[in-house]
């Protein structure tokens, strides 16, 4: 009996190991690390954590084609106070000073010929998280290229014009 403690206790051990594994790799996907960016922001700081709200710092999403990305005056707007010391408050400042928006990278995309507009859908009270995901738990966002079958499953579930194979290609 006791001869086999090391061996089964290896073997548990093993099976721990591995299930972990498997779970940290296909149980929270959303938890896979996105683009970097020029300085690290983080959903899950500002969006999570500090509740900061969606349409603060992208204030167009229900009146514009374009959300709008905050320019970083919208972050020294906190930042001036707020861990101001920080290297990376510091590289703001750098982008402030030199007049060069920060370069952020594009991170959700739909094809070209595609026609999108937010508006539609917010007023329907289609949440964000509904195409976006959970986005207040990511530091980083994930890359996500949109594929017709994803708008066109909701659009039949939800009985909107499937027509908008018309409406939606230019
Ligand atoms: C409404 C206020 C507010 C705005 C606007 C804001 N931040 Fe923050 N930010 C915070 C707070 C609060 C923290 C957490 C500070 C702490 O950890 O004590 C934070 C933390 C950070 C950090 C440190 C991150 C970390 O992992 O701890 C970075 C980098 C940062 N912000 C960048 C930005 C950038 C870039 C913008 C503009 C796109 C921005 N912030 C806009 C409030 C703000
Ligand atoms: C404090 C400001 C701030 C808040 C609050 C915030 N965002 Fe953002 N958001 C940014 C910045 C800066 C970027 C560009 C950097 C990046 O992609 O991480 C961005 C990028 C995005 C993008 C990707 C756009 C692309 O490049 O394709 C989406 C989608 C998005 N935010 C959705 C949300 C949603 C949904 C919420 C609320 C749950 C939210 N954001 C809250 C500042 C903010
Ligand atoms: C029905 C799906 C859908 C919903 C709901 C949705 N989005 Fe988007 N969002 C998209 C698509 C598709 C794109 C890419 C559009 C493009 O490339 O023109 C996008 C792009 C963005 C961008 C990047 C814009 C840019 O200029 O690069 C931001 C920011 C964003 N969404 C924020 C939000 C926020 C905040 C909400 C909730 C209030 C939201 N979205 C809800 C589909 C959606
Ligand atoms: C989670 C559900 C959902 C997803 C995903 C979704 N939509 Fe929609 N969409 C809606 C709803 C609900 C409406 C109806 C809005 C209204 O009645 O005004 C709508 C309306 C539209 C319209 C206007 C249709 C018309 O009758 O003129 C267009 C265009 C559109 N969506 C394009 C897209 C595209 C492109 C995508 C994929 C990137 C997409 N949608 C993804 C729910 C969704």
């Amino acid at each position: 009996m006791l001869k086999n403690r090391g061996p089964i206790f290896l073997t548990g051990l093993t099976a721990i190991l591995s299930g972990m594994f498997l779970y940290l790799f296909y149980g929270i996907p959303e938890s896979h690390t996105g683009s970097s960016q020029p300085i690290p922001f983080s959903h899950r700081v500002h969006a999570g954590v500090k509740a900061i709200a969606c349409e603060f710092c992208h204030p167009y999403v229900r009146r514009s084609v374009h959300p709008g990305i905050p320019p970083v005056e919208k972050c020294l707007y906190c930042h001036n106070y707020i861990i101001a010391g920080h290297p990376w408050i510091q590289k703001e400042h750098d982008y402030y000073n030199s007049g060069m928006p920060i370069p952020w990278k594009k991170v959700f995309y739909i094809p070209e010929h595609v026609v999108f507009n937010h508006e539609r859908h917010i007023k329907k009270e289609v949440e964000c998280r509904a195409c976006h995901g959970r986005v207040e738990t990511m530091d980083r966002l994930l890359r996500k290229r949109f594929k017709m079958g994803f708008c066109i499953e909701c659009h039949k579930d939800k009985q909107v014009n499937i027509d908008c194979w018309l409406a939606c290609h230019n």
